[in-house]
């Protein structure tokens, strides 16, 4: 298990859900983390389940351009070199219809999953340049390839990332550093459980049902089947991807 041996990943919302086991995944293969995220407390317990030689990480807003710079700063520091940026973080936002959707919700959701990201972008890649390259992979969703009622603010966010992916790789594709989107269907993590209980006041259980049904598999992915695309985007045997989209969502893309 050593497909990414010597190399050094930081990853934005790594205290939980998708981001967390795509640590474990990383760390498993040979890698050292930098875990990123806005919950301290969630941060050291995946410190210390990782292993404090393998993880470390760093409290920040990613939203927040000082904040960005340092803990791209901080990785640097304990680890010496930057190889794979997972930009993950990410939050959904509120289940309303336009009309009714509150305006500082909509601006929140586009700093997180929009300038999170190209923050993310613009202070790792000078370090990927120095040392020759490296894979970056943003969370984009099914949401960034499909419309949907009562989500146009996460929607929107979501394509924006794949607007991103496919304008920034084209500048760096030839510098060997390679960005692309992974775009999850329905995966079990907080943010699904809290879209259910959005969706079905009282009876999130009808939501998960009704969302089951949707997937041609039948099911809700598992962050750890997120975390296997990211795993291999990441290493050397994605070595000709950039600039796209890689879906890992059951099905549900093909209709
Ligand atoms: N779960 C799904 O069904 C699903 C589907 C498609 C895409 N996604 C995307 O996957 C990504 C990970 O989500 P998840 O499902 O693991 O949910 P999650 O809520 O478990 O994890 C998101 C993490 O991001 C962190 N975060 C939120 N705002 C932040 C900020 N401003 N700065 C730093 N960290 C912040 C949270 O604290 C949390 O730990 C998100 O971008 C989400 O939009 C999820």
């Amino acid at each position: 298990m050593n497909r990414l041996n010597d190399k050094v990943a930081i990853i934005t919302g790594g205290a939980a859900g998708i981001g967390l086991a795509t640590a474990k995944r990383f760390v498993a293969e040979g890698a050292k983390v930098m875990l990123v995220d806005v919950q301290a407390d969630a941060l050291d317990q995946a410190v210390k389940s990782l292993g404090s030689d393998v993880a470390a990480s760093c409290v920040a807003d990613v939203t927040q351009d000082e904040q960005v710079a340092a803990y791209v700063r901080a990785t640097m520091e304990r680890f010496g070199r930057l190889d794979i940026l997972f930009n993950n973080a990410g939050i959904e936002g509120a289940v309303e219809y336009l009309l009714n959707y509150p305006l500082d919700m909509f601006d929140r959701v586009m700093a997180v999953n929009v300038r999170g990201v190209w923050l993310g972008l613009q202070h790792a890649i000078p370090e990927m340049l120095k040392t020759g390259g490296g894979s970056i992979i943003c969370t984009s969703s099914l949401a960034g390839l499909k419309g949907a009622r009562k989500a146009s603010a996460y929607i929107a966010s979501k394509h924006a990332v794949v607007g991103l992916v496919k304008s920034v790789s084209m500048e760096y594709a030839a510098k060997n550093i390679r960005i692309n989107a992974i775009n999850p269907g329905p995966i079990s993590t907080r943010m699904i459980a809290a879209l259910e209980t959005a969706l079905s006041p009282g009876d999130a259980n009808r939501a998960h049902q009704q969302m089951e049904a949707s997937v041609p598999m039948r099911r809700y992915g598992s962050p750890d089947e997120v975390a296997g695309l990211v795993l291999f985007l990441a290493s050397d045997e994605s070595s000709y991807c950039t600039g796209t989209c890689f879906s890992v969502d059951g099905g549900m893309n093909a209709s």
